[in-house]
């Protein structure tokens, strides 16, 4: 598990054969929610995407289950953020620019992850849907029926969407950057 700093004990990793290198990984904790959470949003981005080209007899469960997905993700994000403040990442000798910058991408992607549930859950309600979580649990909103505020909402969802595609496209970018590359130890920090 995690000492004090959050980061986890060195653990070691195989490289090119039998070349053994050791690595400072994220904590246990930070490992575990980065792949819970990839995991959630890489199944409800592209639900929510082929809503609309569903038809009619499924489309109500795709955006039940995109829903549904996406608030879960809402709360995993905020314990992320809790973690986040008591388990700091793991040291890295990267070049001041490349730290800048992946610390950029890094924060805008969990801001966008929670305006991403907001946005969507707010617009559902002001449409007039109540979210029942998985046909379940009646979910309690601050906002009923807006119809004038429901498409502001809804394009704050959208716009939140493509913007976290590309930043998904930088992080993936810069993982076979280091991976492929420069066959560094970056993707072992998460592993
Ligand atoms: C991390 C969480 C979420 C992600 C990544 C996500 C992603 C997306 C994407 C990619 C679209 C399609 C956008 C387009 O066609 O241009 C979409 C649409 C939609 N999402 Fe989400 N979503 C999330 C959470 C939620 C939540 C929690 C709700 C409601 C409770 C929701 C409700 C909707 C609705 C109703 C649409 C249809 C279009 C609209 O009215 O904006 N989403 N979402
Ligand atoms: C699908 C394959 C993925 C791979 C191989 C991957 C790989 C990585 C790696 C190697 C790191 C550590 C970077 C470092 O040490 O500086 C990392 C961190 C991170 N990744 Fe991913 N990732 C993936 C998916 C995702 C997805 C889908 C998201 C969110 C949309 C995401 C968001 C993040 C965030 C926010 C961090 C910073 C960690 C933190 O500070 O909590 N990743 N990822």
């Amino acid at each position: 598990m995690s000492d004090v700093s959050g980061v986890g004990p060195p653990h070691s990793a195989m490289q090119g054969g039998d070349t053994v290198i050791r690595v400072a990984p994220y904590s246990a904790r930070s490992r575990l929610l980065h792949w819970i959470v990839a995991v959630l949003v890489l199944a409800t981005w592209p639900l929510g995407f082929f809503i609309q080209f569903t038809k009619n007899e499924v489309m109500l469960d795709f955006y039940l289950i995109h829903e549904s997905l996406g608030f879960l993700v809402l709360w995993l994000m905020l314990l992320r953020v809790g973690n986040r403040l008591v388990s700091r990442p793991p040291q890295s000798d990267a070049p001041a620019f490349e730290r800048m910058a992946a610390t950029t991408v890094h924060g805008l992607m969990y801001a966008l992850l929670i305006v991403m549930p907001i946005s969507g859950f707010l617009a559902t309600n002001a449409h007039g849907f109540p979210l029942v979580w998985f046909g379940l649990l009646p979910i309690w909103s601050p906002l009923g029926k807006a119809p004038d505020i429901a498409w502001t909402l809804s394009a704050i969802h959208t716009w939140s969407a493509w913007t976290l595609l590309v930043l998904f496209a930088l992080h993936i970018g810069a993982v076979l950057l280091h991976h492929v590359i420069r066959r560094d130890n970056t993707l072992y920090r998460i592993l």
